[in-house]
Formats: structure tokens, sequence, C-alpha cells
């Protein structure tokens, strides 16, 4: 351990100082006008993971973003860890909300300020400095393969055909990500498990085209009072949402499974102190954490229509739309879930409007076993290198390539990550702790010698 900590200490400012550099393109999956910056953000990786020690890097093309894949095999009789990270970022918009550029990284308060410093560069990048870490400190104890991709923020479609094509070449005994939060660094934790997603956009069109609101308002139906009643009406007055057969598949968890959550750390007033909120909502009959962990959620993501610009014009939109995703839960299945919604929607439309539902990506729910070696690895790593065993928490977001490691690989996942819920994600100043950063260099390889330690027994 010593000696990781001292090659960690002796080369902290460089590692950094990558990181920076890898923050500075401005990888948006979501906007082609970036496709540049994103292959040149793959070219970087593989030139790292190169100088790190990697024996095969190549960057794969696919029909969207490269994935950039990289592996050192030491003896294939030992196992093998498929680490598992992104590089595309979400886009960085609303630009005038952040204190300091997106794509101009900036410490204050020990804390980097920049798009992707946390989701999931920075953390991302902790496996390529742990990689350079052992190679310098005794070699890795497992083999490792890298395969980072840049679409994760827009659905990872080509992954998954990439998955599919390759499985001899991605065959592990594990997959291991740091794309999650942890509670703290005084309570780390691990996650186990990932929401699934379902995601659309609903447009509904009442006239032909947009009308003068005296001339016309009260005889013809708004499309924006329209989508925001129906809006409303999809959840009911406890908070539970009203979509027909949604929670059919729901699989519910035993007393002692929900006792065992909520065992985990969680300051109310400070959640809601952070986030600037007088009263929190959700589901009744449900905590916080059971609410955004194992029950299913439907969020507006965005809503426009009619008149948005400077000052006030009298008009009554033409169409009004929104964007909306939904977070599953096991047993629900993305697929049957959007087509529920889709028919919910459209029957709820009164004859005034026409509705239109379209249907974005979406992913499965996935939990990880905590009874794994791999997740006994990961726990022994982090007991060490934080001074304390790990709570098990299930985490609110979704990683939807998880589930498929699992349908198409038959591979578990280690979720190990070392964010902070409150670390921005997606949002103006997204920002990752320096400490934090260093912390899972740190903790890395422990995983990878715990891993093949307990492999062997
Ligand atoms: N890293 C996040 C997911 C995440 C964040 C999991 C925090 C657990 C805790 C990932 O990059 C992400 O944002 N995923 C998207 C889904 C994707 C299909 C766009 C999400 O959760 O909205
Ligand atoms: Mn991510
Ligand atoms: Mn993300």
């Amino acid at each position: 351990m010593s000696h990781i900590k001292d090659y960690v200490e002796a080369n902290k400012q460089r590692f950094l100082d990558e990181l920076f550099e890898l923050l500075r393109f401005p990888s948006v999956s979501a906007d082609s006008k970036y496709k540049e910056d994103v292959l040149k953000t793959a070219d970087y990786i593989a030139e790292k993971l190169t100088s790190a020690g990697a024996d095969k890097v190549e960057v794969c093309p696919t029909a969207g973003n490269p994935i950039v894949y990289g592996e050192k095999i030491i003896d294939p009789s030992q196992p093998t860890v498929l680490v598992y990270g992104h590089y595309d970022v979400q886009p960085p918009e609303p630009l005038e909300l952040w204190h300091t550029p997106p794509f101009e990284p900036t410490v204050r308060d020990g804390k980097i300020f920049a798009r992707g410093a946390c989701d999931d560069k920075g953390q991302m990048y902790m496996h390529v400095k742990a990689f350079e870490v052992m190679q310098n400190t005794g070699g890795s104890p497992c083999n490792i393969k890298f395969m980072i991709e840049g679409e994760e923020e827009v659905g990872s479609e080509n992954l998954g055909l990439f998955v599919k094509a390759n499985k001899e070449k991605l065959a592990a005994d594990v997959v291991l990500i740091s794309d999650t939060a942890m509670i703290s660094l005084e309570h780390p934790s691990l996650e186990t498990g990932l929401r699934g997603l379902s995601y659309l956009e609903v447009e509904i069109t009442g006239p032909n085209r947009d009308l003068h609101s005296g001339v016309y308002g009260g005889a013809v139906a708004n499309p924006a009072t329209i989508l925001a009643k129906m809006i409303t009406s999809l959840h009911d007055e406890n908070n539970h949402i009203t979509i027909p057969g949604f929670y059919d598949d729901v699989l519910e968890l035993s007393k002692e499974e929900r006792e065992a959550l909520n065992k985990a750390p969680f300051d109310e007033a400070e959640y809601k102190s952070d986030l600037g909120i007088d009263e929190l909502w959700g589901e009744k009959g449900y905590t916080t954490i059971e609410r955004t962990g194992i029950r299913p959620t439907l969020e507006v993501n965005g809503i426009w229509g009619g008149y948005i610009g400077e000052g006030a014009k009298t008009v009554l939109p033409s169409k009004a739309s929104a964007k909306i995703s939904m977070r599953l839960v096991p047993n629900q299945q993305s697929a049957t879930i959007t087509s529920l919604f889709q028919k919910h929607f459209e029957s709820i439309a009164p004859k005034s409007v026409k509705v239109k539902v379209t249907p974005h990506h979406g992913g499965e729910p996935a939990v990880t076993p905590t009874d794994s070696v791999a997740y006994k690895a990961a726990e022994k790593a982090i007991e060490e290198s934080f001074g304390k065993a790990p709570i098990p928490c299930r985490g609110g977001g979704s990683i939807p390539i998880v589930a498929l490691f699992e349908k198409e690989l038959g591979l578990k996942t280690v979720l190990m990550g070392f964010g902070l819920d409150s670390d921005n994600l997606h949002s103006p100043n997204e920002k990752y702790d320096i400490a934090n950063y260093y912390k899972g260099i740190e903790t890395i390889p422990l995983f990878h010698k715990y891993f093949s330690e307990l492999s062997k027994q």
C-alpha cells in the first residue's frame, strides 16, 4: 500500500494536469458540432493508456463516436477485470450559470469545476492513472481490459452493438465501473443497483397555427394548458404514478431489506438546504432513500411552447411539448413501460387537441450482487484506503450498459464510484473533489490486488 501512496504522492501534480487536459476537450456527444473534439478526446485517452503501459490500444470506430479499447494481459490464467467508463459529457448549457467556463477546469475550495469533472472523465481517468500506478509498483495482479466509450450520455447504442460483436475480446471475470456516487469520504459506500430508463417526447397540437389570444382565446383549447393538465394527472395526491399497469412488475423489497437501506446516513436538513428547498416531495409511504433508489419515478425534463422571448406576446400557441423520463426499478422493462406510457398519454388527451408521443432511448435497471468475490474485493479495498467498510446503497441514476454486460457477456458489475450526489452532474458548475480523485487512484489498485487474491481462494 505504502509504495502505491508514495507513487501517487510523487506524481500528484501530473495526474491532475493530465485530467485538466482531458477536461479541456468539449466532448459533448449530444451535439454533432463537437464531433472533432470527441475524436481528439478518444485519441488522447488512447495515447495515455499506451504511455501508462497498456499493450494493445485501439480507437475502434463505430457508426457514432469511437470506443477506446486497451488491455494488459499478464497471464491468461489470472482473473480479468473489464474497466468501463465514458469520455463523452452532457451539454454544458446554460452557460451563463457557470461561475467559470465549463471546459476551462478551475480549482476552487479543493474541487475541480468543469463539465465531466465527475461524470465521467475524472472518475474514468482514475482507472488510467491507477493502471499506471500498478505498472510502476510491481505490475498489475489481474489482467485488465479497458473499454471507454463516447456515447454513454446519449444511450450507448453503438456500444451495445460493439459488445455483441466482440464477446471474445471482452471476455472477463467482472466489470469495474467508477461512474456513480458515494455518500461521502467519511461514509464510503458502494452502489448496488442502478435504475432503468424510459425517455419520451410528447407534443400536443391544437389549432393549425399560432393564434391571437384575444381573438381566439376562450374558444379554442390551448395546447400548453392541455399539456400541463395531462402532465399533472400523471401523479395522484400521494405522488403515485397513475399510468395503468405502471407498478405491475415492480419488485417490492422485504421489510428487512428496506430497513437495511434506510440505515445509510442521510441528513434531511442538509439535503434540503443544499438544494435550497423547504420541503421534500415524493411517493407516500417511502423515505427519500427509497424514493431515489428502489422506487420508479416520472419526471418532466423540459417543457416548452408558445412565446418565451422577452416581454409579452399575446398568443395562443399551436403546439406545446415536453420531454418526459421514467426511472425504472427491477423488474420493470423499458419497452413495456414506454408502451404503457404511450397508450395512457394518448388516451387522456381531449378531442380538442392531437397528441404525438415519440419514444427516445431506454435502458434496463440492474442490481449488482453483494456476495461476490468482486464485491468483497471492492469492500476490502475501500476499507483499507478509507479506514471504514463501505455501506451498500442503491443509486438513482442509470447506466444502461450494465444490464447489457450481464445479458450479452454474462458479467456482473462492481460500481465503485467516488463522486458525490451533490457534484452537479449534468448541471452548471459540475465538480469533483481533488481528494476523491486521489483517493480513487489509491483505492483502485487495491481492488485489483484483492480481486486477484480472493479469486484464488
Ligand atoms: N454516471 C451517470 C449515471 C449515474 C449518476 C449513476 C449518479 C448513479 C449515480 C451517467 O452518465 C448518466 O448520466 N446516465 C444517464 C442515462 C443515459 C442513458 C443518458 C442518466 O442517468 O440520466
Ligand atoms: Mn456517467
Ligand atoms: Mn451522465
